[in-house]
């Protein structure tokens, strides 16, 4: 099939990239002009294992093409799929769709022959109703247009394989013909048994709001029990382990420490206790603000934590942090955690050196008053205390004994939980956790 995909950050490239790996014809499309020319050269400008050799693929085999005019994906694609961002609005908690809006506004009248719009971007529910109808004005007479949502569950760092192999599909159709021409798109996936759910468009929509609030949720509350662990001299981890083993609850998404961060967790809770608000369903929207407001204060635990350790003030330390990116994996720092906490910590005076194996570049840009260290050596040199922030895997590995060498004072805040404690003890350093005495 000819597809086209407005808007290729994160998302939109992965999905442009899979669908040709996928066999089908494809041109993605972004007013970003440096974003297109790396792609087109083969390059991909964020940091997604395994989505480099796919992307080279797709273009020496001829399938798969870049441009920055929508007026081309018009008149190219049978099916266009609408993957611009929808972040948190300035000064509000609500999603910005302002990005969306402009999409449908310019492809439509642009459109020369029947299709599909497809909508990715996670959004509030009501909005792809909202969107069709406006659609519905602006296409040429005579053509026959309609849309669809098709929610993505991917996550980054793991992108090329939730989307070559997803846990489900999920489509929102208000129609039979666009329900087959999506199984067309994604027919290679429905061969290999992926489950196929095919329903309304605001059942669509809320899919994702809820699995991401769902995990939201998740991760919130083995923090608050984390909080009740700390009190109660218990071990949250050990306990995380425990509750995972009874299958009904499961372990993943259950490590405590800092909390969720990211350009999607965090926005979409918010975005989603908004609409409930909206909507006039109150007591939704204050269960959700409860799960954000234990999120918050994680990094405020973490940075009353950290000062306990030095002896009650910044002032004059030197603070190491290990980690910049929200979650290993990605070279992400929206609403990084680690970063929110390093940055709190320089505003109490403390100089405050970084380290990440592959954020440092965007961290330098949102924390440019933060120092940072080509390696975690480096960035421990001279350290009051260490700060284990992102759980890299390199980080799991460094050498307690060694570091102790480096630092000034051998003092450890592990804010993952990851960490072997009691090696680092025997090594002589003063460990806390998040979640433990
Ligand atoms: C998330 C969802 O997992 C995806 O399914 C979704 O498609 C995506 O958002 C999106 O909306 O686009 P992502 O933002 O890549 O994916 O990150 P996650 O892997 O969900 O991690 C989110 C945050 O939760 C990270 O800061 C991570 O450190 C934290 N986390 C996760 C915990 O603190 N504890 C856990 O047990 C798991």
């Amino acid at each position: 099939m000819r597809i086209s995909v407005i808007g290729t950050g994160h998302l939109g490239a992965v999905h442009a990239v899979c669908l040709a790996e996928l066999g089908h014809e494809v041109l993605g499309v972004d007013t970003d002009s440096a974003m297109i020319a790396a792609l087109a050269e083969g390059r991909v400008p964020f940091h997604e294992p395994g989505l480099t050799s796919l992307l080279i693929g797709g273009l020496s085999a001829g399938r798969l093409r870049f441009s920055t005019a929508l007026a081309d994906a018009a008149t190219f694609a049978d099916v266009h799929f609408v993957c611009v961002g929808t972040p948190q609005l300035p000064g509000s908690l609500r999603a910005d769709l302002g990005h969306l809006e402009a999409v449908i506004d310019r492809l439509a009248p642009n459109l020369t022959r029947d299709c599909l719009v497809v909508g990715k971007s996670t959004v509030p529910v009501g909005t792809a109703a909202r969107l069709a109808a406006r659609l519905a004005t602006l296409i040429p007479n005579g053509l026959n247009v309609s849309l669809a949502w098709n929610p993505e569950f991917l996550r980054e760092g793991n992108a090329v394989q939730d989307t070559l192999r997803p846990d489900r599909l999920v489509v929102g159709v208000a129609s039979s013909r666009d329900d087959a021409t999506l199984r067309a798109v994604y027919a290679r996936l429905l061969a290999e048994d992926t489950p196929y759910v095919s329903t309304d468009l605001a059942t669509a929509e809320l899919a994702k709001a809820a699995a991401n609030a769902f995990l939201a949720t998740k991760v919130s509350f083995i923090n608050a029990v984390a909080e009740v662990c700390e009190a109660a001299g218990a071990d949250v981890v050990t306990l995380a382990d425990i509750l995972g083993y009874d299958s009904r609850i499961g372990r993943r998404f259950l490590s405590p420490g800092l909390g969720y961060g990211g350009g999607c967790l965090p926005k979409d809770v918010r975005a989603f206790l908004a609409r409930a608000d909206e909507l006039g369903v109150v007591g939704p929207a204050r269960f959700l603000e409860q799960v954000e407001e234990i999120n918050g204060a994680r990094r405020r635990r973490a940075v009353d934590l950290a000062r306990t350790l030095v002896g009650g003030s910044f002032v004059g330390q030197n603070v190491a942090v290990l980690g910049a990116a929200f979650k290993p994996g990605t070279d992400d720092v929206r609403d990084s955690p680690a970063l929110a906490v390093a940055s709190a910590i320089r505003a109490e005076g403390a100089v405050v050196r970084v380290h990440d194996p592959w954020a440092t570049d965007n961290a330098r840009l949102a924390a440019p008053q933060l120092d940072y260290a080509d390696g975690p050596e480096k960035a421990c040199d001279s350290a009051d205390v260490v700060l284990h922030l992102t759980e890299w895997p390199q980080y799991r590995d460094l050498d307690p004994v060694r570091l102790r060498g480096v630092v000034r004072v051998p003092r450890m805040l592990d804010g993952r939980n990851v960490l072997a404690i009691e090696q680092w003890r025997d090594a002589g350093w003063t460990v806390r956790s998040m979640g433990a005495a």
